[in-house]
Formats: C-alpha cells, structure tokens, sequence
C-alpha cells in the first residue's frame, strides 16, 4: 500500500496500493527530472538572437543556462548549519519527529483497534473516539499508527488491503460538505452534498456503485469531530450509523478536543458511537521535557535547566506539546539571533553570559523572554483584560467563525444566531438586547425583563442622560 495525498484536496488524503498508472506516472516525472537537467532547454533558443555577434551569444546563451538551472547560491550550499540552526528545525511543528516519547500506550492501543476492525469480516460498527486537550499528540498518533501499519504492510506482514481517509472537520467549509469529500475519497468523484449523501446510503446500505475489488474495509479518521454538530445532529448520526450498515466495512476514528461529547449527543448517536474511548491526558512537566529532549538528541543547543524550566512552565499552563515546542524554538531563535549579531559585529557580545565550552546555548533567561513573546503579546493581552462579556463576545465570535467557515463575520449573524432545539433548565435563554444594555451600564443586569418571550426594557442610548433629559 501505498500513501497519495490527492492533490486537489489539502483535507483529503488517502491511502491506496500502487497501480500501474501511478508507477507510468513515477516513470513519467524521472523522465522530466532528468530532462530538465539536459543543457539546451527551449527558453535558451529563444535568448540567442541571430543579429547579435557570435561571443556575445555564447555569452548570452551560458547565461541563460545558469539562472535555468537555478543553482542554489555556493554560501547557502557550503554553509555548515550549527547545532543552533539544527534545534530551531528540529522544534518546528511541522517538523516529523522520529520517535513518539510518552505515548506507546495510546499507540498500541490504536494499532490494536484498527488491526482488529481490519481483519474482523464484517467491519461492523467499528468506531473509536479519542478526546483530549488541545496538543497532546491525538492527531500524531493515530497518523503515525497509520504510517507504521503502511510500513509493516510494505515489509510483508500479512494484513487486509485497507483504504485510509483522513478528513479535518475545521476544513470542510459546512459539516454537510463532509459527505462530498468521503464520497470523492472512496469513489473519485466530485458531487455535491446531497448526491453524495444518498450516494453513500446506497453505498453503504446494499452495496450498490461498488465494484467487487473495491470492498475494502476503509478507515476514516475525522480530525475535530466536534465541529461536525449541528443543529439536528443528522451528520454525526449518519457518520456513526454507516458502520452498522451491512455493505459498508468503515472503521472510524473520532477525535475532538471535548471529553464529554457522547453526552451532548442524541442517545440514538451516542450509542452507535460504542464504548471504545481513548483519552489523551495533558503532558506532565516530565513528559513534556522528555519530547523536547528527544526532539534535541546529539544538538548542543539548550541547557538542561532550560528544557526543565519550559517544560515546568507550560505543564502547570496547559500540558500542550505545541506550546512547550513553541517556546523552545522561540528562545532558539532568539539565541541564534544573538549569535549572527555578534559574530557580525566582531565582538562577543556583552548579553553573552551563558557560553558553554565556547559555544552560547539557550539559557533559561532566553526562555523566560520567549514566554514573554508568546504570553505578552498584544492580542493576548487583550483577551486577558477583557470584561466577562467581551469575553463571551469574542467566543460567540469564534463559535461563528468555525461554523461559517469564512474568516469574517457581522455583529447581527453572532448575536442573532438560533438558538439551540433544546434548553437546559439550569440557563437563562435571554435576548440579545440584554448584552448591549450590560454593555452600556457596565455592570451585569438582572436577567429578568430580557428572558425570551418578553417585552425587554427601553433601549436607552448611554450618550444621553435621560434624568437630565
Ligand atoms: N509525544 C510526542 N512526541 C513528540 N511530539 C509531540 C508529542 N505529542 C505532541 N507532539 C507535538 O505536538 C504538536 C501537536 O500535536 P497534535 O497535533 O497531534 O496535537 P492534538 O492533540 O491533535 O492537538 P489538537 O487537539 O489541537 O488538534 C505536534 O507538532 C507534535 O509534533
Ligand atoms: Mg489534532
């Protein structure tokens, strides 16, 4: 099996063997490679002009070699890149680290599942939920599970051809646009919403539209499952109804950030997504400082104290990963920058204190300014002196961001937004009006002339003193 992220998609990739189209393909682009290296490439002809003298056209055509060959500048081609340089990209994010530190369990946990479901005949109701807070390695996890299973099928060990789907729900523009993108993984085909739909209820329920080859079992991770709620429900209900249908052979993987998710659901949903959980806790300090470690294995880059200093910080914030590396690369650059000045400058420079064996490395002052950068910031600053209401604000806000899936938005469609079908008896449903005159009086008011169904006060602007008046 082979791993193709379709290029159309950046929310879609899938997993499928290798055809011989896609080897024709491979063929095709060594063949284009090699051909762009060839010496006399079209662009050349076009430069040598027959009225210019025939030095100046050797001259004209080895230059219009060079900058097609696009040679990548000899500073940057010898430039030896320092322990420094090395750390800040081993720190990125998007860097793929090697290893998996202080997540086996969960690994083995997942690997199981999907094996099990794999090699289970019917593929029955298989789904599994993984929740946790935010940058604890959900997503990692069941990706690199994913690409280790590939590997094992590669080196020979015996397990069912599968599909893999892999779907982000903050991607799809509106949680109905799911069904286009999972028929277009399977199938290959573009449709929109509500064909696909109906397609994959056929598909699923007898088997229809599939040819024979085609009946693989298929796993479906979906990546923050939670924006995929809407107001009736009826795209959680479907995704987690297909895997009880008889022709459908689908795994799912669920994971989202909201531990009680099950709980907000129809029973009739929360009971075909199964038992099977898994939970990914929030990093302890020495868990966090062994990821940054393994992350930094053989660099001379960061003190000791440095890596505990961050890794203590962040686990008494939040036990996020993301957070921990963040920091770590910040205080890297910081690092590096100071070096490039001084090396620059001819000088070592006086704020150089911690030089170790002749080299600077990443102290714990450094991290100390690099939490700083990232906790002072004025946006952060901001959320952090906002009042209660504008708090609530700008969560609405966000909130109608994820749903609209545009990155704007208009007062009216936050505070005008439905309400839910349901009311829980511990809240207050009030109108909007409430939160403008909460606003303006600065204080909160009592709720009772706002709750829904009443007439609400007079909206009284608070630029004019209606006393005086
Ligand atoms: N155990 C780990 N070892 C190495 N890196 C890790 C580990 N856990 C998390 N990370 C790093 O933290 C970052 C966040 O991980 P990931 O995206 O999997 O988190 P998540 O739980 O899916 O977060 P979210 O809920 O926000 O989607 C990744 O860049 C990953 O490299
Ligand atoms: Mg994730």
């Amino acid at each position: 099996m082979e791993s193709t992220p379709t290029p159309s998609r950046s929310n879609l990739s899938t997993s499928v063997p290798p055809t011989p189209k896609s080897a024709a393909l491979r063929r095709s682009l060594r063949l284009t490679s090699s051909a762009s290296r060839s010496p006399a490439p079209a662009t050349t002809v076009a430069v040598d002009n027959l009225d210019t003298p025939r030095s100046t056209r050797k001259t004209k055509r080895s230059l219009a070699m060079t900058t097609n060959t696009k040679r990548i500048p000899k500073h940057a081609r010898f430039h030896k890149q320092t322990d420094m340089e090395n750390a800040k990209a081993m720190l990125l994010l998007a860097t793929l680290p090697k290893s998996l530190p202080c997540r086996t369990r969960e690994m083995e946990e997942i690997t199981a599942f999907v094996k099990g479901a794999i090699s289970d005949d019917n593929c029955l109701g298989r789904c599994l939920y993984i929740h946790g807070v935010p940058g604890t390695g959900k997503t990692m996890c069941v990706l690199s599970a994913m690409r280790n299973s590939k590997f094992e099928v590669d080196a020979g060990v015996p397990l069912r051809p599968y599909t893999f789907v892999e779907i982000n729900g903050l991607k799809v523009a509106s949680p109905e646009n799911i069904y286009k993108v999972i028929y277009e993984a399977l199938s290959g085909h573009r449709v929109g919403w509500k064909k696909a739909l109906h397609l994959l209820n056929e598909r699923f329920s007898n088997g229809s539209g599939v040819h024979k080859d085609e009946r693989r079992p298929c796993v479906l991770l979906i990546d923050e499952l939670d924006l995929l709620f809407t107001r009736n429900q009826s795209v959680l209900y479907n995704i987690f109804h297909w895997p009880t249908e008889p022709h459908s052979k689908l795994i799912i993987i669920g994971i989202a950030n909201t531990m009680d998710l099950s709980e907000k659901l129809l029973p009739r949903i929360s009971s075909r997504m199964g038992i099977q959980r898994l939970c990914f806790g929030p990093y302890t300090y020495q868990q966090l400082q062994e990821i940054i470690s393994s992350r930094l294995k053989g660099l001379d880059a960061f003190e000791e104290q440095a890596i505990e200093f961050a890794s203590r910080k962040v686990a008494a914030m939040s036990g996020d990963a993301r957070r921990a590396l963040e920091i770590c690369r910040r205080a890297a650059e910081i690092v590096d920058y100071q070096l490039k000045q001084s090396l620059l400058s001819g000088r070592s420079s006086s704020s150089i204190d911690n030089s170790f064996g002749g080299k600077q490395l990443v102290g714990m002052i450094d991290i100390e300014d690099a939490i700083h950068e990232v906790f002072q910031a004025p946006h952060i600053q901001m959320m952090k002196t906002s009042s209660k209401l504008e708090k609530i604000f700008l969560v609405a806000m966000v909130h109608q961001l994820y749903r609209s899936g545009l990155s704007e938005t208009t007062f009216e469609k936050i505070v005008d937004r439905p309400t839910h079908g349901h009311l829980f008896p511990s809240r207050e449903y009030v109108q909007a009006q409430w939160v403008y005159d909460c606003i303006n009086a600065r204080i909160i008011l009592p709720t009772e002339g706002y709750l829904v169904g009443r007439v609400p006060p007079a909206h009284l602007s608070p630029f004019v003193d209606n006393e005086a008046e």
